[in-house]
């Protein structure tokens, strides 16, 4: 194959890669009981603040296989028959009272917007983007793949007709890294996060009333200049963080400029799943179920792993 850009690339593999696998076979999200627990609050406080509406739509974008809908709906019984559980993914979520949308998303999504909760869990990170790198003279250029994961340098981003000959939209690029990542050395690269900003503008508007949530791995400008020199762009497969090949075998997945996506939809908070998720006091019970309690809260809230996961908020 002819090398393409890094978004094209890793459509086209992701959508043999899901078309195939389940995210458990390859990695753990953080989707979970205590995680479940506080979305199900977050689920009750905009009911409450929107009158206990005669339709609340919970909306799960990437759902995977519905698990983590499930565990929100059982927190949530007091609903009934007002809650309507949506689970929208590239394949069928078969669970029984949850309505199953099977698109590839941003898309058009039949009854949106809705009044209630439209949530994303480690979906943004999901969505392809390009892949910058500064070459040896100092000139920022599109990276090219072919599909044994062979990079090339491609065109500059500031050559227009060149970028548009692999699908790129330059202008956008420069606009987007100028703000956001800046490259400042050589062998320096980014990942150009404006679809997923526009991604997450997309989820804002599904909700005529409510809120939308997105969790994700994440970072700031600052995180960027001091950690990311390199990008984020990374594989995982069988449970493995693996060198990033777009055949279709493994997870592909880069960090989610958490800033851009934020300022992209004014209104946006961002808080940290540590500062989200209850800690959960050891000693409270002595039961199995309180000690799992108890591990799973310090594995959410370890500001080095799952407690650094970003979540995005925004109310209407
Ligand atoms: C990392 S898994 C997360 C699953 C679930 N939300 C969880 O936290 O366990 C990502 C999910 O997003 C789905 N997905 C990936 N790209 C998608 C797209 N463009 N539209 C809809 N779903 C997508 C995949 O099929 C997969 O189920």
């Amino acid at each position: 194959m002819t090398p393409v850009t890094w978004s094209r690339a890793w459509r086209d593999a992701a959508r043999g890669f899901w078309a195939r696998e389940e995210p458990g076979g390859h990695f753990t999200t953080s989707a979970s009981a205590l995680v479940a627990d506080r979305l199900a609050a977050i689920v009750h406080e905009v009911d409450t603040r929107l009158g206990h509406p005669r339709s609340l739509a919970i909306v799960d974008i990437g759902c995977g296989d519905g698990h983590l809908l499930s565990l929100v709906r059982e927190r949530c019984d007091g609903l009934g028959a007002r809650a309507r559980w949506i689970g929208v993914d590239l394949r069928p979520v078969r669970i029984d009272g949850v309505e199953s949308v099977v698109a590839e998303s941003p898309c058009d999504l039949a009854g949106a917007p809705w009044t209630g909760v439209v949530m994303a869990h480690e979906w943004l990170d999901e969505i392809p983007c390009d892949v910058v790198e500064r070459d040896a003279r100092g000139v920022d250029r599109v990276v090219l793949v072919g599909c044994d994961g062979v990079e090339m340098l491609g065109p500059s981003i500031d050559d227009d007709d060149a970028c548009r000959s692999v699908g790129v939209d330059a202008a956008r690029v420069r606009a987007w890294l100028r703000l956001w990542w800046p490259l400042r050395e050589p062998g320096d690269r980014a990942e150009i996060g404006e679809p997923r900003d526009r991604a997450w503008c997309w989820m804002s508007d599904l909700v005529g009333a409510g809120t939308a949530i997105a969790t994700d791995y994440g970072h700031v400008r600052a995180e960027r200049d001091a950690l990311h020199h390199h990008g984020t762009l990374s594989a995982y497969h069988a449970g493995r963080l693996t060198r990033p090949i777009p055949d279709g075998s493994m997870n592909l997945t880069a960090h989610v400029a958490v800033d851009s996506c934020a300022a992209a939809r004014r209104g946006t908070s961002i808080t940290l799943q540590r500062d989200e998720v209850p800690s959960s006091p050891f000693g409270q019970g002595d039961s199995a179920a309180d000690v799992e309690r108890y591990f799973a809260a310090l594995r959410l809230r370890d500001p080095a792993r799952l407690g650094g996961v970003a979540w995005l908020r925004w109310d209407v």
